[in-house]
């Protein structure tokens, strides 16, 4: 049964509550969510990443990238970007307004690389193609080979998305709630 969360006291906690648990488990419906960013026209791109941490006290999301991806240089010239999160188990829909840095090398990319490296999505990372490459015509195959071919060095970077606003919506028969919320302020919203 759904727990009715009356107060703004009990819905921010549990907002961050169900991120924690997306960025741990992998078949929780918010684990995949929407990053739109602005590309160098000034035009909409958006695409899935895999929520990867969460730190609740300093409001922080993490995504793990590749660091040649377009995403990259998009979010390296224009932090401000947005994620959303849709659950149509908890029927809640979150935007979440955040500014985005591009972490590409130090100890942590280290760190993290150490264990990204012995999983499956390593490949991902040590291509000598970058993401969006485009691939020699007809020989769709022999591009996939070359680009599994591992080289030395990675391309693994960390994402890091700053929280500084949400906008949570929730669907029910008994009548949809809206809020806009921060750090310290909430105000509902007509849904
Ligand atoms: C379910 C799913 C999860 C994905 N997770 C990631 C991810 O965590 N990081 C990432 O860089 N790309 C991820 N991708 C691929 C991106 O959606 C995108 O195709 C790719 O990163 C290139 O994006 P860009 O050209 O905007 O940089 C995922 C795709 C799907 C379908």
């Amino acid at each position: 049964m759904k727990i009715h969360l009356q107060t703004p006291e009990d819905i921010r906690p549990q907002i961050w509550k169900e991120l924690g648990r997306a960025s741990l488990d992998r078949h929780h419906e918010w684990r995949t969510p929407v990053l739109a960013s602005i590309d160098a026209d000034g035009l909409p791109d958006a695409r899935t990443v895999v929520l990867r941490q969460v730190d609740v006290g300093a409001g922080l999301l993490t995504f793990y990238t590749d660091s040649r991806s377009p995403k990259v240089a998009q979010l390296q010239a224009q932090g401000a970007a947005m994620l959303v999160f849709w659950s149509a188990r908890l029927s809640w829909q979150l935007r979440v307004r955040v500014t985005c840095s591009v972490i590409t090398s130090g100890p942590e990319v280290e760190a993290l690389w150490q264990g990204v490296k012995q999983s499956a999505a390593a490949g991902d990372y040590l291509s000598p193609l970058a993401p969006g490459a485009v691939l020699p015509h007809g020989s769709r195959s022999a591009g996939a080979d070359a680009a599994h071919a591992p080289t030395s060095t990675h391309s693994f970077a960390v994402l890091r998305a700053q929280v500084l606003q949400m906008d949570w919506l929730e669907l029910s028969r008994q009548g949809h709630r809206r809020a806009q919320l921060s750090a310290n302020t909430w105000e509902w919203l007509t849904p």
